[in-house]
C-alpha cells in the first residue's frame, strides 16, 4: 500500500482511562490474537505507508512508553475531549502538508485497505472525509446526519441526539481523515456546549459544512471498527478474528 497517493500523518488517540477494563494494565497493552491492541494499529499504519505518526497518551504513558520506547508522543494531560487530544498533535505536525489520519488505540482492526480508502476520499473541494459504519445495535455511537441529497451534514452524539436522530443506523467509527491545513483551524473553534461538556472531534463536521466545505462519507464493515472497552469486548472481538468464517 506505500503506492498511495496523499502523504498520510497518523494521530492515535490512547489517552483516555479505560477504567472497564478491571486491571492497572493500559487499555492498548491488552493482548489481542497475541499482541498489544496498540501494535494492531501501528502494524497497519506501517502496511498503509505512513509517513509518521503520533501517539496521543494520558495517564499511564510510562507503561506505553515502555512497550513501545521509539513511539513519538503527544501528551494530553486532562481529558477534555476527541477534539482536543487530536489538537496536542498539533505541535508535532506544525512541518506537516498532507491528509491527518486520525485513529483510536482501542480500535485495533482497521485495515490499511480502509484507511486507504479514507484518505483517498480527502481531495481539494473535500478537506474532510469520516469513516461511518452501520452496527446491528447503534447503542450509543454517534450519528452521521445527512442532507436530502445523502450528503453528511454533521455529526450529532448519542447523549445529544434527538429521537429522530438516535433512529438513523448509520454511525461515526470516530475515525477520520482531513488536511492538515484545514483539520487543525476548524479543531480551534470547536466548543464544549455539549451533554458531556467535551471537546468533540465530531464537530468539525458541521464547522466545516458551515465554511462551505464538502466531507466525504466512507463506509467501513462493523467489525473493522469496533473498539474495545471492557474485557468482555476484548473477549468478543478475539473470538470474531481467531474464527472469521461464521454463519
Ligand atoms: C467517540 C465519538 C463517537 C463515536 C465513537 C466510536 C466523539 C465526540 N465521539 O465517542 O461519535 O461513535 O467514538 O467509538 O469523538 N480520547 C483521548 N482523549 C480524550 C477523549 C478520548 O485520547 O480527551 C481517546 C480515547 O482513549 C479513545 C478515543 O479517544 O481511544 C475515543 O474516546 P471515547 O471516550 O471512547 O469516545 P466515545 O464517547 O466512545
Ligand atoms: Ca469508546
Amino acid at each position: 500500500m506505500s503506492h498511495l497517493s496523499p502523504t498520510v500523518a497518523a494521530v492515535v488517540l490512547a489517552a483516555g482511562q479505560g477504567s472497564r477494563m478491571g486491571s492497572d494494565v493500559h487499555k492498548v497493552l491488552h493482548p489481542l490474537a497475541g499482541k498489544p491492541l496498540l501494535a494492531h494499529v501501528l502494524d497497519n499504519l506501517e502496511a498503509l505507508g505512513a509517513e509518521r505518526h503520533i501517539v496521543v497518551v494520558g495517564a499511564g504513558r510510562e507503561q506505553i512508553t515502555s512497550a513501545f520506547p521509539d513511539l513519538a508522543i503527544a501528551i494530553q494531560e486532562e481529558q477534555l475531549g476527541t477534539a482536543h487530544a487530536v489538537q496536542m498533535a498539533a505541535p508535532a505536525l506544525q512541518d506537516f502538508a498532507g491528509v491527518v489520519l486520525v485513529l483510536y488505540g482501542d480500535v485495533p482492526l482497521v485495515s490499511a485497505t480502509t484507511m486507504a480508502r479514507l484518505c483517498m476520499a480527502v481531495a481539494s473541494d473535500t478537506p474532510l472525509a469520516v469513516l461511518g459504519f452501520r452496527p446491528e445495535d447503534t447503542r450509543a455511537y454517534g450519528r452521521l446526519v445527512t442532507n436530502t441529497d445523502g450528503e453528511l451534514e454533521r455529526i450529532v452524539e448519542h447523549a445529544d441526539a434527538t429521537p429522530a436522530e438516535r433512529a438513523i443506523g448509520l454511525c461515526n467509527s470516530g475515525i477520520v481523515a482531513a488536511r492538515a491545513e484545514r483539520l487543525f483551524p476548524l479543531l480551534a473553534q470547536v466548543g464544549c456546549d455539549n451533554a458531556k461538556g467535551e471537546y468533540y472531534l465530531t464537530d468539525i463536521v458541521g464547522l466545516a459544512r458551515q465554511a462551505g466545505h464538502r466531507v466525504a462519507t466512507v463506509e467501513a464493515d462493523a467489525l473493522e471498527v469496533m473498539g474495545v472497552n471492557s474485557t468482555q469486548e476484548l473477549a468478543e472481538l478475539e473470538a470474531l478474528i481467531l474464527q472469521p468464517v461464521r454463519t
